[in-house]
């Protein structure tokens, strides 16, 4: 084996990690080691600039808990996740495209009827979210399982509300045998990601906007079909260019249709102060159709 040069080095390490057994970690370490020789080639850091990339590294780590991932959120606010997710989900053009979870999920919340308030007195605007859950031949689907989050009108999540000691800005809504579904709540705003770590560490050194455009996430589920992770963003928001996770895919950019107060919402019910009519029909792909149909 020939000892080490600046030129040789990286076949030599190439070399070594060609023969571990299991076939997918050899081509992953192989990837990692050509990809990172090849960043380092390029950007021939100092040392102490080396230095400074392993301790933002470890701070990362250190602070991340059950709660909190600020590599989830360096991987975001690269645009990592949003690539990983579309390459997991390479759905028919017709369906409702997907987007990232994010950090602010949480499992198990309460199931709500038709039309119901998920918002429970939350501050913000009333909104109506409804419209139709179908397949890609326009087949309404019903019994579809819709896990909806979001901020409430002050852009704030029920992790972000430790004081609370229930549950916010959240629940579990179904479609109905003919696919329709209505979710009361109140608008979302925008708001920034958490800027408090080495990810907000990084994005003071820059110019590059942290905020994410008002949105709604849905998780949607039904036996027979890919389940959709997605948002619905709403049209004319400042940051709808911008979004800092890259999430915003042109079909989830949704009318937030602003109503007088007297209207009548799309339950029937008059409404005595102004609020948002939001129309939107989800697409579901079966399981059985090819990937890019
Ligand atoms: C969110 O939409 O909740 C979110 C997604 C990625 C990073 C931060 C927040
Ligand atoms: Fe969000």
């Amino acid at each position: 084996m020939p000892f080490v040069t600046e030129q040789n080095l990286t076949d030599i390490v190439l070399e070594r990690w060609s023969h571990v057994p299991d076939p997918r970690l050899r081509q992953i370490m192989q990837a990692l080691v050509k990809h990172m020789h090849a960043f380092v080639r390029e950007i021939e850091p100092t040392e102490a600039e080396w230095f400074t990339a392993i301790d933002w590294l470890t701070r990362t780590g250190q602070i991340s808990t059950d709660k909190r991932q600020e590599f989830i959120l360096a991987s975001d606010t690269l645009g990592v996740s949003m690539l990983v997710d579309a390459i997991n989900h390479r759905f028919s053009s017709k369906a409702t495209p997907t987007t990232v979870t994010g950090p602010f999920h949480i499992h198990d919340s309460p199931e709500f009827a038709d039309g119901a308030d998920m918002a429970q007195g939350a501050p913000g605007i009333p909104c109506f979210v409804h419209g139709k859950v179908s397949d890609i031949d326009g087949r309404p689907v019903g019994n579809v399982m819709l896990d909806v989050w979001q901020t409430d009108g002050e852009g704030l999540y029920e992790a972000q509300r430790p004081e609370l000691p229930d549950v916010w800005m959240r629940g579990i809504y179904h479609s109905k045998p003919d696919g329709s579904y209505l979710i009361r709540t109140v608008a979302p705003i925008a708001y920034t990601i958490p800027l408090d770590g080495t990810v907000g560490e990084l994005f003071h050194r820059t110019d590059i906007s942290p905020y994410r455009p008002a949105h709604i996430h849905f998780m949607i589920k039904a036996p027979g079909f890919h389940a959709v992770t997605t948002h619905l963003f709403q049209k004319g928001d400042d940051y709808i260019e911008t979004d800092v996770v890259y999430g915003v895919k042109e079909p989830l950019i949704v009318a937030f249709e602003k109503k007088p107060a007297g209207s009548k919402a799309p339950n029937g019910e008059v409404i005595n102060e102004p609020f948002y009519d939001v129309r939107y029909d989800f697409t579901l792909q079966r399981l059985a159709q090819a990937a890019a149909a």
